[in-house]
């Protein structure tokens, strides 16, 4: 075979090759294992002795000629695929980017929160916060729940090894604030509250927000009047309010407030279990007992208190029917409240 005429062919096809799939056709042909220049290897035998090695050698440098032509072919094809792509393909970079981490949103109870603090706020009432954690006297003995009084056991409630307690209501921000202020005392006190208890009504956390208003002539009208004002406010619709005379050891007289169903007006539904009202808080006139535990006069001055639960209010506005899907943190009841 003549080695000269096949170097010349293979560069001819090497030279001719229009792309990277052509190119790989030429090197099979000549440098595969069934390619041209293995058949000249296999036809070694039958030449003269003498002439083997320099043939051998002579194909051998022939393969590492062709395959370095090979290889600086398919770089040119590559380059040229390249710069084709580039002058093809563009990138429109003012397209909006996709959203790799999706935005957040308010929590359907921090946007009631914020609602009802914004109620207070225009009146003059100032926003505080306690701790969580507190002490068997803020949560129970300042405010006139001595040891063994019964209604310590109505409470539920979560005790550390220490004696200290996961407060069971917003009530103790009473007392912390009135140790360091004066009359007039004017403050709302949102937060988070435990008891041990669930169901589907009931989770061991929960929220209230707490109001007081301590100052000379302060009634049980005024009471009324600013829950009748807040309520229609928070609805946007003119809500009756029933007051039931009840019991709580920190305030007399005590009184729990229904307002008439948002759901059915009045007219009953499975929401307020057919009654046409539902219970959302609890109030009264401060007790002067908890006044004198804070050093305020109780002759001079009068009070009153009341204690909302946020969790019953945000399931109204929002028409859910499960207090636990508030506490799921299923994203996909959680996007629902982002406007
Ligand atoms: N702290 C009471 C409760 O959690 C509610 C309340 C607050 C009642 C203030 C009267 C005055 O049940």
């Amino acid at each position: 075979m003549d080695l000269e005429r096949l170097q010349q062919q293979a560069q001819t096809a090497i030279c001719d090759a229009a792309d990277l799939a052509a190119l790989e056709v030429v090197r099979v042909t000549y440098l595969g294992k069934k390619g041209r220049l293995t058949e000249v290897l296999k036809t070694l035998g039958q030449q003269d002795p003498a002439e083997r090695p320099k043939l051998g050698q002579a194909v051998n440098q022939l393969k590492q000629t062709l395959l370095v032509q090979i290889e600086g072919k398919q770089h040119d094809l590559q380059q040229t695929q390249l710069m084709e792509q580039l002058s093809t393909e563009t990138v429109d970079v003012t397209l909006p980017a996709r959203q790799s981490h999706p935005l957040g949103s308010l929590h359907p109870v921090s946007h009631v929160s914020q609602r009802i603090n914004s109620f207070f706020y225009q009146l003059g009432f100032s926003v505080v916060e306690g701790p969580e954690i507190e002490t068997d006297y803020y949560n129970f003995t300042a405010l006139n729940i001595p040891q063994h009084h019964p209604a310590r056991a109505m409470h539920d409630t979560f005790y550390f090894a220490d004696g200290r307690l996961l407060r069971t209501h917003t009530s103790p921000v009473q007392i912390r604030e009135m140790e360091h202020r004066k009359p007039p005392i004017r403050l709302i006190a949102p937060g988070r509250v435990y008891r041990c208890d669930s169901d589907v009504t009931h989770t061991p956390m929960f929220h209230q927000v707490e109001g007081l208003y301590v100052d000379e002539q302060v009634s049980f009208a005024h009471l009324r009047s600013t829950l009748q004002n807040f309520f229609n406010y928070f609805f946007e619709q003119t809500v009756p309010l029933r007051f039931r005379t009840s019991y709580f050891p920190f305030t007399e007289p005590s009184a729990e407030v229904d307002i008439q169903c948002t759901h059915c007006q009045g007219a009953g539904c499975r929401i307020c279990k057919s009654t046409g009202w539902l219970e959302v808080l609890g109030c009264g006139m401060v007790h002067p007992n908890v006044l004198q535990a804070v050093n305020i006069d109780s002759e001079r001055y009068t009070g009153w208190a009341f204690g909302l639960g946020i969790d019953r209010l945000a399931m109204l506005r929002y028409n859910i029917d499960d207090l636990r899907v508030l506490f799921a943190n299923d994203v996909r009841f959680l996007t629902q409240f982002s406007g």
